[in-house]
């Protein structure tokens, strides 16, 4: 019924393991979605059977039906999605989360006790950055940042304490890539003398690039993260996280999941499973070619100072980008995300031009929508110059690593030439 070998993995993303456990539902097309807070249980024995499974679930049986118990510990919707999505990412397993920033506080939560320190690229998605620096240090977990784009840094500042490495790639907003055969390597070199329970772990947010472009596990990471919010859900109707990795970690996530409660919704897990994951490649594949050809032209233009692209030969990150970003079938996939800059004399004008692109383009573009998010059916446009980030002056905003004239795009399933005309008009405009 699932010969992974003989299909292609586009086609997986489509019927899952065509047969699953998790729910008998053999004569519907698609899973019914599940709506039940509680379960009814035939007798108290099978209740303690179920919370006793539940503690090691990854040791109980996948052929037997799991005995639910309670939407927090697990339901048919959410467990059917999570099978699909570890085998997207080439995982063992995966446990979804309430959105992305839970499945990134749930895989940090098991990796890390008070002490222990983190490292993580300097370049990172605002809220993850609030997570480390606001609210762990409460908790005495240090983050050190570092630029991981040359990754011989990780070694000035790897300390016996160090639990995690942590990087987005491509990074958000900025798009620089980490070469994560690199770190893998060296992360195993720090390992090699270490106990099991002091192994350095390399967690990668792969939202950006999606499974479809990039699958972090087959280069030797332990922990994919994702905002399913994103492309996988697709088309911008529900928040959700996962966290993708090594079959022994199901059971410390699914307990931190139940006592730290930030469970996906089973009406969320529904249309990512029946909608996102299954188009994901087909989306996946139009929004590159519809970014290929947006970052060609705004490489060419006047007024525009950079482009990052993955798949523009100009980005300085281009040849690690065509190394691990690589569809199903090996093609180079750069993905849909694009960032750049108006030129200004000074920082101050270049954000400023950003300002005046984004308000002509908030009332006079069809197919460029202002809005934070990515990865939607529709193009999303925004500055964070003069949006998340405009109380800063912008010489601060450089000190922090963000361009004050730099414009994120996520590029969506329009036709390309429409989006080409929407930003050469607004262009035109400033
Ligand atoms: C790279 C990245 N990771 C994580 C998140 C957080 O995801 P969520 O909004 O689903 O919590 C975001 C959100 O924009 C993101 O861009």
């Amino acid at each position: 019924m699932n010969n992974n070998k003989k299909y292609s993995r586009e086609t997986h993303l489509i019927y899952g393991k065509a047969f699953t456990t998790k729910w008998d539902y053999n004569h519907h097309v698609v899973p019914p979605i599940s709506s039940s807070t509680t379960f009814r249980l035939d007798s108290v024995e099978r209740g303690a059977l179920g919370f006793s499974e539940f503690e090691h679930i990854s040791e109980i049986s996948d052929s037997e039906p799991p005995i639910y118990i309670y939407d927090r510990l697990g339901e048919p919707n959410k467990e059917i999605l999570e099978e699909n999505l570890a085998a997207a990412e080439s995982g063992e397993t995966a446990v979804t989360f309430s959105s992305g920033m839970s499945a990134i506080s749930g895989v940090l939560g098991i990796l890390t006790k008070s002490g222990d320190e983190i490292v993580a690229h300097k370049t990172l998605y605002g809220c993850t950055f609030s997570l480390l620096n606001n609210w762990y240090p409460r908790y005495n977990i240090k983050t050190i940042k570092v630029d991981l784009t040359n990754p011989e840094n990780l070694r000035k500042v790897v300390t016996d304490k160090t639990r995690v490495v942590y990087f987005e790639t491509p990074a958000n907003p900025n798009l620089e890539i980490i070469d994560i055969e690199t770190i893998v390597k060296i992360v195993a070199e720090f390992n090699k003398s270490r106990d099991e329970s002091n192994q350095i772990k390399i967690v990668v947010d792969n939202t950006f690039a999606t499974p479809f472009c990039q699958r972090p596990i087959e280069w030797g990471v332990d922990f994919v993260v994702h905002s399913l919010t994103k492309n996988i859900g697709g088309f911008g109707t529900d928040m959700g996280g996962v966290v993708i990795g090594k079959l022994k970690y199901r059971d410390m996530l699914m307990l931190y999941r139940k006592d730290f409660g930030g469970v996906l919704s089973s009406k969320s897990a529904w249309p990512i499973m029946v909608y996102g994951l299954p188009s994901l490649a087909v989306r996946m594949q139009r929004e590159i070619d519809n970014a290929k050809k947006v970052a060609e032209f705004l490489a060419q233009h006047p007024k525009v100072q950079f482009v990052n692209y993955p798949g523009l030969p100009s980005f300085r990150f281009y040849e690690t980008a065509k190394k691990q970003m690589r569809d199903f079938h090996g093609n180079f996939a750069p993905g849909n995300m694009i960032y750049f800059a108006l030129k200004g004399e000074t920082a101050e004008e270049g954000r400023e031009k950003g300002r005046e692109m984004m308000n002509y383009i908030a009332k006079n573009a069809y197919t460029l929508t202002l809005a934070v998010s990515l990865g939607h059916v529709r193009t999303l446009i925004e500055h964070p110059g003069s949006m998340t980030h405009s109380m800063i002056p912008a010489e601060e905003q450089i000190k922090e690593g963000i361009d004050p004239a730099g414009i994120r795009m996520s590029i969506g399933l329009e036709n390309g030439d429409d989006i080409i005309k929407d930003l050469e008009d607004a262009l035109n405009h400033i």
